[in-house]
């Protein structure tokens, strides 16, 4: 066995990004960079920089900030493809190139129709080319798990010689049992006689709920790379998650033996800051980041965690940054309190931003007794949308709405921009919609509602609402997101963001 550290790859913002839902503006890349940094993987797939000029942008920034690990960018094997991506990863400290090409069967005659041999060549040809251009260079054999054994070997034996040194078995549709998986790793690493100059990565898909299990059979064949995801985000039913395979090695260790170098109490922070940026939020079930993985309802598991945790917790939730006692803030608290609180939830924020939220805070507290972090975490991503031209913002100042039963409703709303206020009424089926008609018109450019999704950020009547909105027009989608103890208001400020962000365009 080569050694007994194992890689984490994160392709959250690659793989995970292409899931519907989940698309992340550039700064939200970034911000997620960063936090994947702080978690401590190995490399981060930063897109498909060929893919288009955003993608190519969100690459190039993130190999600029982040200098803790690998940026990759993947790429068909086709020079086109490498090219973009050896310049997108060029002032990576650690730059690779993530190449690949299905090897099956049913993809070679149905999608690229060419030749086993075509193929073979391909891979030599487009390796060699990817080495030139960058000293890190990585193969996937796209569909591995259906590939014709022999010939999977003989593409990893000529990528490897050819320069690669990582090759990717992806179960691209999720399609292989653990059983298969340690059987395709034992066979790659008996049959090719290079293999010891390159490390073998698991990439595997969710489809038939087994991603985790596979991405773990393979290490436990003798893998060194996983290939994963927060939260599991992918392609159809997902990759495998990230803090499952990292928390399943660890609490675990006297099975798989096996270290890393992932900062598991970053878990939680990193969970939490996707759902802010992509406005998904985690399945309460989901396991180590849920909002019940470490709950206990049942009166013998209560009681057993009373008298000891271990009895039905296998993991502390300190170990994965999940707080089962959160901090509580109110009206009394002072700025410094506030400060500290935002800095520890993981937010770095500059002077007139913890300003801004703090009068925020403090409106907040006269309205909810208690503010808990989940309070705090929902008022500081509503202000995180990236500001490039403050001064053309347009601001809430007044609104009035009028709804019933057996009436219209109607709403009245106030906009300052640069000192300057401009008011409309509008009619609407309901007194959001009147709302955001009014909005329409007071900055007179229209756009179309994609989504509009409003949630308590804690229980009791006093909870914020906190209000995600999709906007789109010609030139792109935006969301906005507002929270307040108002829904009505929730949703203006929430509109505003997102308008703000399409008129900067
Ligand atoms: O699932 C897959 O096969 C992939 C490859 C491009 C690595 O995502
Ligand atoms: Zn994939």
């Amino acid at each position: 066995m080569k050694d007994d550290r194992v890689k984490f790859f994160d392709t959250t913002l690659r793989d995970g990004e292409q899931a519907p839902g989940y698309s992340m503006t550039l700064d939200e890349k970034v911000r997620m960079a960063k936090q994947l940094e702080r978690l401590g993987v190995d490399a981060i797939e930063a897109g498909f920089a060929a893919a288009s000029p955003g993608d190519f942008e969100s690459v190039r920034q993130i190999a600029n900030t982040v200098k803790g690990c690998a940026v990759c960018s993947l790429s068909r094997a086709l020079r086109r493809d490498i090219d973009a991506s050896a310049e997108a990863v060029g002032g990576a400290a650690h730059p690779r190139i993530h190449t690949f090409l299905a090897t099956s069967d049913l993809h070679l005659k149905c999608k690229l129709r060419i030749t086993r041999e075509r193929a073979l060549e391909q891979v030599r040809e487009m390796v060699a080319y990817a080495r030139r251009k960058c000293a890190e260079v990585e193969f996937s054999a796209e569909d591995a798990t259906r590939t014709d054994p022999d010939f999977l070997c003989a593409v990893v034996e000529a990528a490897i010689s050819s320069g690669a040194s990582v090759v990717n078995l992806p179960d691209t549709v999720g399609y292989a049992t653990p059983q298969e998986i340690a059987q395709m790793v034992g066979d790659v690493r008996r049959r090719v006689p290079n293999i010891d100059r390159a490390v073998i990565s698991m990439h595997v898909h969710d489809d038939l709920g087994l991603a985790v299990a596979n991405s773990l059979a393979g290490v436990l064949a003798g893998a060194r790379q996983v290939e994963c995801t927060v939260c599991g985000i992918g392609e159809r039913a997902g990759n495998a998650a990230l803090e499952e395979i990292v928390m399943g090695l660890r609490t675990r260790s006297d099975y798989y033996g096996l270290s890393h170098g992932i900062q598991t109490e970053e878990i939680g922070r990193t969970a939490r800051l996707l759902s802010s940026v992509t406005g998904v939020k985690i399945f309460p079930s989901k396991a180590i980041v849920g909002a019940n993985a470490f709950a206990h309802e049942s009166g013998i598991h209560q009681h057993g965690v009373m008298n000891d945790a271990r009895t039905y917790e296998i993991m502390t939730p300190a170990s994965v940054g999940v707080k089962n006692t959160e901090l509580v803030l109110g009206k009394h608290s002072g700025k410094h309190a506030f400060e500290e609180r935002i800095k520890t939830l993981g937010y770095e924020l500059d002077e007139t931003r913890v300003d801004e939220l703090f009068a925020d805070f403090k409106a907040l507290a006269d309205r909810k007794k208690t503010i808990l972090d989940r309070d705090l975490v929902a008022l500081v991503e509503s202000k995180m949308s990236a500001r490039k031209h403050p001064e053309r913002e347009w601001r809430l100042d007044t609104f009035v709405v009028n709804s019933g039963n057996h009436m219209s409703a109607t709403a009245q709303v106030t906009l300052v921009r640069n000192g300057k206020a401009r008011q409309e009424a509008a009619l609407g089926s309901g007194p959001i919609y009147a709302a955001f008609r009014a909005v329409e018109k007071i900055i007179r450019r229209r756009f179309t509602l994609e989504d509009y999704r409003i949630e308590a950020v804690t229980e009791r009547r006093d909870a914020l609402g906190e209000v995600f909105v999709k906007i789109s027009d010609k030139r792109g989608s935006y969301r906005g997101r507002g929270v307040s103890t108002d829904i009505i208001k929730g949703s203006i400020l929430a509109l505003l963001n997102a308008v703000n962000q399409m008129l900067e365009v």
